[in-house]
This record gives structure tokens, C-alpha cells and sequence, in this order.
């Protein structure tokens, strides 16, 4: 029987009405009633359209927006109850990786600082020296495909896919068991993108991963992930395995969808 590691149940978000330059902004229901269940080591789509609440949903599981209704459990534990030190141990259990490899690095910062940053967040938890801790930044990069003669350089050296390569080089550098990944290949050119998702199907076996991965890209979805959830408007339209969504969609949005996706190839040759 596989466990759970992630429970989202039955969670809702409404933005509040806002002031702005230009007058009141209408509440925002982000997020109507969602649950889902994320399995321990599996990897988990979320596919939705822009604005339909993939990133207000991922902020609510690392606990940077608090559900209006409802409640996301980790390995059983509801986040609301944890205390501060409960959700910073937490925190190094669950790591997230940004769709924007040039936004997410920051400039002044060399490779080594980048990759070491989170270890130091969490000595605490890990425990390690200096030099431990540039020993493991090294063989995070050579885990990514970087190498130690990357470490002293900086973010701008580096191409886009080598950036996304040093970003998640540093999701696992608190040695993490769920990647949240949004839309992790979706800023880099297609050649790059096959090369990111290798990548992380490989670290995925290597290290045993839960992955929750979102992506409006239904051929990226369908060649990485096991299961899969459609999101529209804030609301779960449709879930289940992979295969069985491609070959069988049962809502209409399914059915939209994958009927426009512009050729349905075969899993595990869309790389
Ligand atoms: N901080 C916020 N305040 C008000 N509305 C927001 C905020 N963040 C997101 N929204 C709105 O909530 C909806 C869902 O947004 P989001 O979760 O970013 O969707 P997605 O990631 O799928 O593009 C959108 O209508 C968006 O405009
Ligand atoms: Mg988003």
C-alpha cells in the first residue's frame, strides 16, 4: 500500500479584494475545494492553464499562503499546527524549483554560495563544515552534470539549462524527499528541455524523489509523470494515471486538451 507523503484536502483560496492605483480589484477564488494525494515516490502533474491556481496551491504547500478553507498534511502532519522550528525542519524536506533559472540565481552570488546557501540554513539538521559542505556542493554539481571547477564561477557564466542544473543542484542541497517543481523547463529553449527532464527522471531514481510537478505542457507531463491532475478555474477537473487521462480523457477540458496537443507520442519516447 503506497503512503502518502502530501495531502491536499478540500482546499480553497480567495485573494482578498485589494486597492491599487486603479480603483478595487474583485476577491480572486484561486482555489475551490482541491484535494489531492501525492504518493511517496511518485511523480505528480498538476496541468492547468495560466491563472488557474497551480502556484497559489504550491505556495500553500510550503505553508507562503494560508489556505481559506481546508488543510495540506506532509507525511500526516497538517502545516497549520506545526510550530516555527517544526516548519523549518520541514522546510529542508521540501524544496521547490522555479520556472525562471535567470530570476531565481542571484548575480552576486558565486556557484559554491548558491549550492551552500540552504546547508547553512539548515546546519542545524545537517550538521556540516566548511569544507564539508563545498565537498557536497561539488558532488551536487556533478550530480546536475556541473562539475567542482563550476563552484567559484557565477550565475551569469552559465546558460539557461546549466542554470536550471545549479537551481536544482541547490532544491537538494538540504537533501530534500519532495521537489515541487513549477514549470521547470518551460523558460528554456526545447533542445534544453528534453536534457532538464532526462535529468530529473534520473535524479528521481537515483534518489528516490516525490516529485509534484506542475506544467501547463501536457507532452512534458505525460513523459515524467505517473499520475496527473487537470486544474481549471481553481477547480480539479479531472485526475488520475497518466496513461489513463491520454488514452481516455473523461471531462470535456480533458478532452479538449489533449485533443489539441499537437501529436501524442508514445511515453518514454517524447525526449
Ligand atoms: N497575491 C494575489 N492577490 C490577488 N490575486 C492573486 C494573487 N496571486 C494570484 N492571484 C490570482 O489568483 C488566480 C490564480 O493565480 P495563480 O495561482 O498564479 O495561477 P497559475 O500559477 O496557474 O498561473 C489568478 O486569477 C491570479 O490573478
Ligand atoms: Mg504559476
Amino acid at each position: 500500500m503506497p503512503e502518502p507523503i502530501l495531502q491536499i484536502e478540500n482546499v480553497s483560496k480567495i485573494y482578498g479584494a485589494r486597492r491599487t492605483l486603479f480603483g478595487r480589484t474583485a476577491e480572486v477564488q484561486a482555489l475551490n475545494n482541491v484535494s489531492i494525494s501525492v504518493q511517496k515516490g511518485e511523480s505528480f502533474g498538476l496541468v492547468g492553464e495560466s491563472g488557474s491556481g497551480k502556484t497559489t496551491l504550491t505556495r500553500s504547500i510550503l505553508h507562503l499562503e494560508t489556505p481559506t478553507a481546508g488543510r495540506i498534511l506532509f507525511e500526516g502532519q497538517d502545516l497549520a499546527l506545526l510550530s516555527s522550528a517544526e516548519l523549518r525542519r520541514l522546510r529542508a524536506r521540501v524544496q521547490i524549483v522555479f520556472q525562471d533559472p535567470y530570476a531565481s540565481l542571484n548575480p552576486r552570488m558565486s556557484v559554491r554560495d548558491i549550492v551552500t546557501e540552504p546547508m547553512l540554513v539548515h546546519n542545524d539538521i545537517l550538521n556540516l563544515s566548511r569544507v564539508q559542505r563545498t565537498d557536497r556542493a561539488a558532488e551536487l554539481l556533478s550530480l546536475v552534470g556541473l562539475g567542482p571547477q563550476h563552484l567559484s564561477r557565477f550565475p551569469h557564466e552559465f546558460s539557461g539549462g546549466q542554470r536550471q542544473r545549479i537551481c536544482i543542484a541547490r532544491a537538494l542541497a538540504s537533501g530534500p524527499e519532495l521537489l515541487l517543481l513549477d514549470e521547470p523547463t518551460s523558460a528554456l529553449d526545447v533542445s534544453v528541455q528534453a536534457q532538464v527532464l532526462n535529468l530529473l527522471c534520473d535524479l528521481q531514481d537515483r534518489l528516490g524523489l516525490t516529485y509534484f510537478f506542475i506544467s501547463h505542457d501536457l507532452a512534458v507531463v505525460r513523459y515524467l509523470c505517473d499520475r496527473v491532475a487537470l486544474i481549471y478555474r481553481g477547480e480539479l477537473v479531472e485526475e488520475g494515471e497518466t496513461d489513463e487521462i491520454f488514452d481516455a480523457p473523461k471531462s470535456d477540458y480533458a478532452k479538449m486538451l489533449i485533443g489539441a496537443m499537437p501529436e501524442v507520442k508514445v511515453r518514454g519516447n517524447a525526449a
